[in-house]
C-alpha cells in the first residue's frame, strides 16, 4: 500500500486547505445548522471516549474550528491540547472561541496530519473529527498518528458512514446529494464545498474498511460505534503496549 503522499496527492491537499480556507467563516453555522445540533453531541462521544492519561498531551488532529480541542480541555481540567490543521482560516476562526481560563492548556499549530512536527509517542491520544476523509493518502495519516501516539494510547476518530447503505429509506442519502450542496450554496455561496462533502462520503470505506487500515498502520484493538444509524461512526483504535 502506497504511503507516501504524491504529486495528485499533494495537489488534493492544497485544494483541500483553499476550500477550508474559504468557508471558515460560515463553517460552525453550517455543521450546527445542517445536523440539527447532533454534531455537538458526536463531538462530545468522540472526547469521551479519547480517555487521556492525566497530564498529558492528546493531539487533536483536523482540528478545524476547535470545537473537539475545546471540548476535550472541558472533559480533562489537567490535559494540554495540540490542535493542529492545515487550514490557517479555520485555526483563527477556532482561536476566536477559546475562554481565557483554557488558552494556556492550547497549542494551534498549522501542519499536515501527513507529516506531523511531533516526536513518536509524545500524546496520550489523538482524536480526529470529520478530518480523516479528506486526508489522501489515509495511510500516510494512520502511520504519523501511531508513530506519535504513545504505546497504550487510542486514536478516536469521528466520521460520516460511508453512504453507501440507504439510511432512513433513502432520505439521509437524499439529503446528502441534494440538500446539503443546496444549502451549502445558498448560505455559504460555496455549492462545490458541499458537493464535495458528499463525494468524498460516497468514496470513504465502510466501517469495517476502515477498521482494517487502521491495523495495516499497526493498531492493535480497534473497535467502532454507529450513531444515528450509522450516518457517523466512532472508531477506536488502540496501539499496543509493548
Ligand atoms: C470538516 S473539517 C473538521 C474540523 C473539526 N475537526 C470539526 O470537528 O469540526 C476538516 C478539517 O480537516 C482539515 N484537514 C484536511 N486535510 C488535512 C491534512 N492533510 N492535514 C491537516 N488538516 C487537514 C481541514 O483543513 C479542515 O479544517
Amino acid at each position: 500500500m502506497e504511503i507516501e503522499p504524491g504529486a495528485a496527492e499533494r495537489e488534493h491537499g492544497r485544494r483541500v486547505a483553499g476550500m477550508f480556507g474559504r468557508i471558515a467563516g460560515w463553517y460552525d453555522f453550517l455543521n450546527h445548522g445542517l445536523s440539527l445540533g447532533q454534531d455537538i453531541y458526536w463531538r462530545h462521544r468522540l472526547a469521551r471516549l479519547a480517555r487521556p492519561a492525566p497530564g498529558s498531551t492528546v493531539l487533536d488532529l483536523a482540528a478545524g474550528t476547535l470545537d473537539v480541542s475545546l471540548a476535550l480541555l472541558k472533559r480533562y481540567p489537567d490535559i494540554r491540547v495540540a490542535a493542529m490543521d492545515f487550514a490557517r482560516p479555520m485555526l483563527e476562526k477556532g482561536r476566536t472561541k477559546v475562554p481565557p481560563e483554557l488558552a494556556s492548556r492550547l497549542n494551534v499549530s498549522l501542519a499536515d496530519g501527513r507529516e506531523l512536527p511531533l516526536p513518536g509517542g509524545s500524546v496520550s491520544a489523538v482524536t480526529i473529527a470529520f478530518g480523516i476523509r479528506n486526508i489522501l493518502p489515509r495511510a500516510a495519516a494512520f502511520a504519523e498518528i501511531f508513530r506519535v501516539l504513545k504505546p497504550g494510547g487510542r486514536l478516536c476518530v469521528l466520521e460520516f458512514g460511508s453512504g453507501r447503505t440507504r439510511i432512513w429509506k433513502g432520505l439521509y442519502n437524499l439529503y446528502l446529494n441534494r440538500l446539503l450542496p443546496l444549502a451549502g450554496r445558498l448560505v455559504s455561496g460555496d455549492a462545490g464545498a458541499y458537493r464535495y462533502l458528499a463525494e468524498t462520503i460516497a468514496a470513504f470505506p465502510a466501517a469495517e474498511e476502515l477498521a482494517q487500515e487502521m491495523r495495516q498502520a499497526g493498531f492493535g484493538r480497534v473497535l467502532w460505534l454507529p450513531l444515528l444509524s450509522g450516518i457517523v461512526y466512532i472508531h477506536v483504535a488502540e496501539k499496543a503496549v509493548g
